[in-house]
């Protein structure tokens, strides 16, 4: 079967575009890695793997639809049909948005609508929560607010700090986005009042396991 073109955008790490990178059996294939940050070791490592990158620095651009525009033309160009966002750190707005309608797709480190926004993990440990956990949400205008696809949770435990319970969290990422991708490109969904129906939960939860 023909795999389906994924852009990765990533302004971090990418430990997560390495993990979509490894996972086995994907319908999906990586076709580029957008990045808004030259410093970005997610960069480096597309490089590495010898993927073509597009670094679109906002500074040389008058305005964040002109960003959008130069992005949305890359994209275009490799046939991109689907965007994943891993630890990307610009706001995408209407005129990306429109281009790929319910077809951008992003993981917070929180079970949203908890802790939106920066510093997730940061601020769930400081407010002593119990569980905290990882969204696979569609992207909407809203920032980290668009219909849920995915949810895992993760448990604070004794003695964590912000470092071993990123560790944990970025652990169940790994596993849960390339599956939650996975999902998306193969069972049917439509999105009703902000919500994500899946035509076949069964098949949802045999590709990306069981809750608990
Ligand atoms: C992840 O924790 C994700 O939830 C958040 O950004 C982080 C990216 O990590 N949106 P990495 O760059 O993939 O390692």
């Amino acid at each position: 079967m023909k795999k389906v073109a994924v852009a990765v955008l990533a302004s971090g790490e990418g430990s997560n575009y390495r993990a979509l990178q490894a996972y086995e059996g994907a319908p999906y294939e990586i076709a580029l890695l957008g990045t808004d940050d030259p410093r970005a070791p997610a960069l480096s490592k597309a490089r590495e793997d010898g993927l073509p990158t597009a670094l679109l620095p906002p500074e040389g651009f008058p305005s964040r639809e002109a960003w959008e525009k130069a992005m949305v033309e890359v994209l275009e160009e490799s046939r991109v049909e689907w965007v994943v966002l891993a630890g990307f750190m610009r706001i995408l707005g209407p005129f990306f948005l429109r281009a790929f309608p319910w077809r951008v797709v992003n993981l917070h480190p929180s079970l949203l609508p908890s802790f939106r926004g920066r510093e997730a993990i940061a601020r769930a440990l400081q407010r002593g929560v119990s569980w905290t956990g990882i969204t696979v949400h569609l992207v909407d205008e809203g920032v980290d607010q668009g219909p849920v696809v995915i949810q895992r949770p993760v448990p604070r435990l004794p003695g964590d700090d912000e470092e071993s319970l990123t560790r944990r969290i970025k652990e169940a990422e790994h596993h849960l986005y390339p599956r939650a991708l996975h999902a998306l490109l193969e069972v049917p969904f439509r999105v009703e009042e902000g919500r994500l129906l899946w035509a076949d939960e069964r098949k949802v939860r045999l590709l990306c396991g069981e809750p608990f």
